[in-house]
C-alpha cells in the first residue's frame, strides 16, 4: 500500500467490527502478519494497532490526541460531554490531577474499608435467599460503595434506580435504536441528580468529606480559575461513579475464573501474598473487557516506515495486546503465576489503557479496580461458602461489554466463621 501499511479490501468494515468485536484487530493482525494496519471505519480510512511497540506509539501525546476520536454516541452515553477522555495537552493534565488526587493510598484503603463492611452486610442478605445472580448483586453493591466513597448521598429507596442508570452507560453504550435512546435518558437523569448536588455542595448546603470526589469536583478550577460548568462536573464525577459499578463485570470474572480453574483456590487463601494480585492481573488479561480504545493523529508523521495522515482514527487493540503471542507464552492458558516475572511495562498489558496516568489517558481508576477485586477474591475464596448450579456460563467475544451469560448464579450462601 502507498503508505507502507497493509490495507483491508472493501469499502467500510463498521459491519465486521461490530461482528467481529474483540477479535477484529487481533484476527487481521494475524492475517497481514503485521501490528499495523489500514482500514475503513465509519466510512473513513482508520488505522488499527496493537503490540506493545504500537502502543509505545499510540500513547505519545505528540502524535495522538483525544478530541474528536470518540463517536459522538459514545460520548452521549459511556463519557459524557466535555469530560476527562476527550481533552488533551495541559487540559488533560490538569482535569487528570484531579481525578488522581481521589487515588491516593489512603483514600484506596478507605474505599476498601467501605467495601468489605458493605460485601459482610450483603453477603449477610444472600444468605436468606435462595440463590443470586452475582452480576446484578454485585452492581448494586459497588454503586453503594461508589456513592458513599464518593460522597454521594444513596437514601435507600434510590439504590435500585441509580444502579441502572450508572449501569445502562457501560451495558448499552454500543446499542442502537430503543436502547441507545433509553441510555441517553439515563445519562440525563444521571446528570441531573449528580448536577443537583454539585449546586448544594457549592450552596453549602451539603457538607461530602474533603477527599471525596463530590467536593474535589464542585471545587476544581480550571487553568483559567474557572470553576467547572455543573453539567461538567457531574460528568466527572459521574466518571467515578459509573466505572465503579462497572467493576461488577470483573467481579462476575472472578467468580467464573474461580469456577473454572478450581485448583486456584488453595493458592488464595491469603490475600496479602501476592499470588492474589496475580489472579487479578490474570483475570483482567485473560477476560475480554474493553476491546480497544481510540484517538486521531495529531499531525502527519512517519514511523517505521508507515506513513500516518493527520485527523485519521487510529484505534489501539487491548483485548488482542493481552493475548499477544509475543508478549504472552500461552495467552489462551489462564496462568496467574506468568505475573511473577513481569516486567511491568506500560505497554504490554493494558486492560485498561496503557502509558502514563498523569501524562496520559491511562485509567484513572485501575488501581482501585484491583483492590476491589483482591477484597472480592478473599470473600468468594475464604469468607464465603456457596455452589454454582447448571448454567449458561458461556461468554461472547462480540457483544461488548462480555460477561458470562446467566450473569454467574450462585446458591446455597453461607458466611464462614
Ligand atoms: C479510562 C478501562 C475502571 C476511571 C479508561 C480506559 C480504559 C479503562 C480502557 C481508556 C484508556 C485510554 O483510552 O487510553 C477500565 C476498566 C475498568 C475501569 C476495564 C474496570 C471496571 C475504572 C474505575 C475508575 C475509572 C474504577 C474510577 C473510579 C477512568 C477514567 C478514565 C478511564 C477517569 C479516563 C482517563 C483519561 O482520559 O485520562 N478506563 N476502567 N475506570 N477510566 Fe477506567
Amino acid at each position: 500500500a502507498e503508505n507502507g501499511m497493509p490495507k483491508e479490501d472493501g469499502l467500510d468494515q463498521s459491519l465486521s467490527l461490530l461482528r467481529e468485536g474483540y477479535l477484529y484487530i487481533p484476527n487481521r493482525r494475524r492475517s497481514f502478519q503485521e501490528n499495523i494496519f489500514e482500514t475503513r471505519l465509519m466510512g473513513k480510512p482508520a488505522i488499527c494497532m496493537g503490540g506493545k511497540e504500537a502502543a509505545k506509539l499510540f500513547y505519545d501525546p505528540a502524535k495522538f490526541q483525544r478530541e474528536g476520536a470518540a463517536p459522538k454516541r459514545v460520548v452521549k452515553t459511556l463519557f459524557g460531554e466535555g469530560g476527562v477522555q476527550t481533552l488533551d495537552g495541559e487540559a488533560h493534565q490538569h482535569r487528570k490531577a484531579a481525578f488522581m488526587s481521589l487515588m491516593a493510598p489512603k483514600e484506596v484503603m478507605r474505599l476498601t474499608d467501605i467495601f468489605v463492611r458493605q460485601w459482610m452486610e450483603t453477603a449477610q442478605k444472600w444468605t436468606q435467599q435462595s440463590e443470586v445472580v452475582l452480576y446484578e448483586e454485585a452492581k448494586e453493591l459497588l454503586c453503594r460503595i461508589a456513592c458513599e466513597w464518593g460522597g454521594v448521598p444513596l437514601p435507600e429507596d434510590d439504590v435500585k434506580r441509580r444502579t441502572s442508570e450508572l449501569s445502562a452507560m457501560f451495558e448499552s453504550s454500543v446499542s442502537a435504536g430503543p436502547e441507545y435512546w433509553k441510555t441517553r435518558r439515563a445519562r440525563r437523569k444521571a446528570e441531573k441528580w449528580v448536577g443537583g448536588l454539585i449546586e448544594e455542595v457549592r450552596q453549602n448546603t451539603l457538607h461530602p468529606p474533603e477527599e471525596s470526589a463530590l467536593y474535589v469536583f464542585s471545587h476544581h478550577r480550571e487553568l483559567d480559575g474557572q470553576l467547572l460548568d455543573t453539567k461538567t462536573a457531574a460528568v466527572e464525577v459521574l466518571n467515578i461513579l459509573r466505572p465503579i459499578t462497572a467493576v461488577s463485570i470483573y467481579l462476575a470474572f472472578t467468580a467464573l475464573a474461580l469456577h473454572q480453574f478450581p485448583e486456584e483456590k488453595p493458592k488464595l487463601m491469603d490475600v496479602d501474598e501476592p499470588y492474589t494480585k496475580y489472579f487479578v492481573q490474570e483475570v483482567r488479561r485473560f477476560y475480554p473487557f474493553f476491546p480497544f480504545t481510540g484517538a486521531k493523529v495529531k499531525t502527519d508523521f512517519e514511523w517505521s516506515g508507515m506513513d500516518f495522515k493527520e485527523g485519521t482514527l487510529a484505534l489501539l487493540d487491548l483485548y488482542g495486546t493481552n493475548h499477544d503471542p509475543e508478549l504472552w507464552e500461552n495467552p489462551d492458558l489462564f496462568q496467574p503465576a506468568r505475573f511473577e516475572d513481569w516486567d511491568k511495562s506500560p505497554f504490554d498489558f493494558i486492560p485498561q489503557g496503557g502509558g502514563d496516568y498523569y501524562a496520559g489517558h491511562r485509567c484513572a481508576g485501575e488501581w482501585i479496580t484491583i483492590e476491589l477485586m483482591k477484597v472480592s477474591v478473599d470473600f468468594l475464596v475464604n469468607r464465603l461458602s456457596y455452589t454454582v448450579p447448571d448454567q449458561d456460563i458461556s461468554f461472547s467475544m462480540t457483544s461488548m461489554p462480555s460477561m458470562p451469560k446467566s450473569g454467574f448464579i450462585v446458591r446455597d450462601i453461607s458466611i464462614n466463621l
